[in-house]
Order: structure tokens, then sequence, then C-alpha cells
């Protein structure tokens, strides 16, 4: 970084305020200059101290204390800032900033500010779902603030649901991400993109399918939105956590099988710059699929089984010569020769090779260990990065090859 970047971090009054420092701590790690403002509120769960040793800077807590050398404050923060963080961001901020109120240092920083402010809601879930914090937030994104989406789970007031803060590192990665998207160097890009696994139908209640969670080409999907791209998104079925963790400006398309995932993604490609297939299909389905259920009369059952339809090598046989194709690659043995070959049968920009043997590294886990291959059998080997930032690594080398 030639210039340090600058992020004020506004801390509201809630619990969530003690999970901040972790934030801050990650930010400052990460290389960012970090400058706390903290409300009255928030001075009762924490104390500044607690930022001001974690940050290296003084905290900010009120708008009208004599600064050292003159500046005004609120406006130098706010110009000052390449970001602003506002966590937890309380009912109380969102509807000050949604309703044009600028009472404090830290609603008259957020309203001074030009840069990008980045709200991370915490309340009681009864709270954050109320209808007019819905509006507020809606409102608000509306005119550019974002937000990241709390997580699910139990909260400090016993009530389980919607609302807990989400993991520092997660809220530490988004922030990069948006760093990263203010180039916004996939603006005005359409990507297609596929994630999770596919589910073969045996009978109306078995299925063959395989261990994808969806998290890996989810984490693109979301990534690829930051840096401005428009996302199609195509996905076998996961788990509603990791389903409700993306954008709902990402244009979701829901499949189960490797034949309706081969269908929309045909229809979809036209409307595509770069397809980017994450999804573990399956190879093979069932011959027959039984309208009843298979009964368990006999000691040993067989059923044939046929190939589904190569999507990726379907996509390849028409492929324009302005569309970029990547591919991934989940190997147990051989993982650069079984990588190349999948690169030319399936005519790729590249492969996102993983060896999913490796701890940490390919199904349902948070991280990965990739190996971006290219045709000329260039290799770029990335050491274990969480699925955001492997996401990024891959956006990064698409974002080479865009025409
Ligand atoms: O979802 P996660 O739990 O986060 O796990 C991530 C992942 C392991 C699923 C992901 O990193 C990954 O490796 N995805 C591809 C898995 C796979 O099916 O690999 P493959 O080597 O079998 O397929 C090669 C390529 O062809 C892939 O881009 C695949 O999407 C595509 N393919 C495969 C079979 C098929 N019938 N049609 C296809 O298009």
């Amino acid at each position: 970084m030639d210039r340090k970047v600058n992020i004020v971090v506004g801390v509201c009054g809630g619990i969530a305020a003690y999970k901040t420092v972790e934030v801050v701590s990650r930010l400052k790690k990460t290389g960012y200059n970090v400058h706390v403002i903290m409300t009255r509120n928030a001075q009762e769960f924490i104390t500044p101290l607690t930022f001001q040793t974690i940050s290296s800077n003084k905290v900010d807590t009120d708008m009208f204390e004599r600064p050292d050398v003159w500046d005004v404050h609120h406006i130098s923060l706010a110009q000052k800032a390449d970001l602003v963080l506002v966590a937890p961001a309380t009912a109380n901020i969102i509807g000050k900033i949604a309703t044009g109120i600028a009472d404090d240092l830290l609603s008259t920083v957020i309203m001074a500010t030009k840069s990008k402010v980045v709200f991370v809601p915490a309340m009681n879930t009864a709270m954050f779902e109320n209808s007019i914090v819905q509006e507020n937030i809606s409102r608000l994104q509306k005119a550019g603030y974002c937000f990241i989406e709390p997580d699910i789970g139990l909260m400090a007031c016993g009530t389980a649901g919607k609302g807990r803060f989400p993991e520092p590192k997660d809220i530490v990665e988004y922030i990069k991400s948006v760093l990263i998207s203010n180039n916004k160097d996939f603006d005005g890009k359409r990507v297609l993109i596929s994630a999770g696994p596919t589910r073969e139908m045996i009978d109306p209640v078995r299925f063959l399918s395989n261990r994808s969670s969806g998290k890996m080409g989810y984490a693109i999907a979301q990534a690829a939105y930051y840096r401005g791209a428009d996302v199609r998104l195509v996905t076998g079925p996961v788990a509603d956590h990791i389903s409700k963790q993306i954008s709902s400006d990402i244009n979701v398309i829901n499949v189960t099988t490797a034949t309706e995932m081969n269908t929309v993604m045909l229809s979809e490609y036209h409307n595509c710059d770069i397809v980017i297939m994450a999804a573990a299909v399956a190879d093979y389905m069932p011959k027959c699929f039984s309208n009843m259920k298979i009964k368990k009369n006999e000691e040993e059952l067989s059923f044939k089984l046929v190939r589904t339809p190569d999507i990726a090598k379907n996509l390849g046989e028409i492929k324009s010569y302005n569309k970029l194709h990547i591919g991934f690659a989940a190997e147990t043995e051989n993982l650069i020769e079984n990588s190349l070959n999948k690169i030319g049968k399936k005519k790729l920009d590249f492969i996102v090779a993983n060896d999913i043997t490796q701890k940490g590294a390919g199904f349902e886990v948070d991280t990965n260990i990739i190996k971006i291959i290219k045709p000329n059998k260039e290799i770029i080997e990335y050491p274990i990065l969480s699925k955001k930032e492997a996401a990024n690594a891959i956006l990064d080398e698409v974002s080479k090859l865009i025409k």
C-alpha cells in the first residue's frame, strides 16, 4: 500500500461492541489505519481505552472536544476516511441516518463523508425484523449504503434468530472486498456462476449427490458482486445459512439435477461475459427414476447409472471468442495432469484445482487450497485461504483476462 488506507469505525451501544475490538485488531493487522468513534451509549458497554490500545489511535467520543491541532473534526474524519464501518449498528443509528439526523460525532461523520459506509446491524431479532428498521435499511441501501447481513443464532438476550453480529474475520473480508471493489474491476461485466451439488433422484425419497456445500461458489458470487459484476448464480441445493449470506441483488436460480443445471446454464450463457463453474455436478444419474419408493425386499439392489450432461464441455462447444470460461477441478490424485486434461476438453481459460485430500481444502470447509492452472501450463499456487480470499484471488486472475 503506498498510502495507508484510513478506516473510521463507528461503535454504537450494543453488547456486540466488544466483538468490534477484534474487528479493529484484524483491520489494524491487515495494515489499515483505524480511527474509532464511540457513541455515548457504546461507552456503557466498553471503554475508549480498549479501542485506543488496539487501534493505536486516539478514540473520538465528543463532537465538541477542543482539538490539539485545530480542524473541524467531524469534517476531517469524514474526508480522511476511505471507508466508514458502523459496527455494531443499532436500530437507532440506522434510523437516524435514514431520516437525516446528525446529532453526535458519529452520525455527523456518516453524513459528511463521501466514502463508502458499511453498516453491520446487530440487535434482537424482533427489532431487526421490525418493519420500520427494515424500511430504514432499504432506504439506506437505495441511497448506496452497504449492509452486512447479521448472522442467525443465539443472542445475548437469550433468544435465537437473525440479528447476531457476524464473525469479525468475515467483516474484515467484506471490508477488503469493498475496498478492492472501489476499483470496480468487474463493472459492467455479467458473470454466470454455478455452485453447490446436484441431486440425481433415484426414487421420490432418495438421491445421489456429493459433499459440496456451495461455500466456494457463493463466495465467488458475492466477491464478483462487490467488484461491480452483474451476477447470476445457478445453484444446486445448499443449506439456508449459505444461501442467506449473499446480497439480495444477486440473481439466484435454484436447480436440483445436473440436467436442470445444464439447461439453465445453456440458456443463461448468452447473457454473460464470464462463466465460473464451481458446482460439483454429479457425473452419473440413475438411468430410470422409480415413481414409487423402492421397497427393501431384496438383499442386494442394483440399478444402472448413465452419464449426466457435462455442462462445462457443452458450454465449451458453443464458446464465443469474447467470453471467459473458468472451471474447477476437485481431484484426489494427479492434480496437474487431470486439470490440464479438463482445460483442453472443456475449453477453459484456466482451471482452479483443489486437491480435496488436503486438510482445509475442497468440500464443506470454510477454507480452500487452490492452484490456478492455465492452458500454457503456468501454475499459480496459493497458501490456505478462506473461501472469500480464494474467491478474490480467482477474480484477480479473471480480471487480468477481461477483454
Ligand atoms: O461447495 P464447497 O463445499 O465449498 O466445495 C467447493 C468445491 C470442492 C465443490 C469446489 O472447490 C470445486 O472443486 N468444484 C468443482 C467440483 C467438481 O465437480 O470438479 P470436477 O473435476 O468433477 O469437474 C470439473 C469441472 O467441470 C467443474 O468446473 C465442474 O463444475 C464441471 N462439470 C463437472 C461435471 C459435469 N457433469 N458438468 C460440469 O460442468
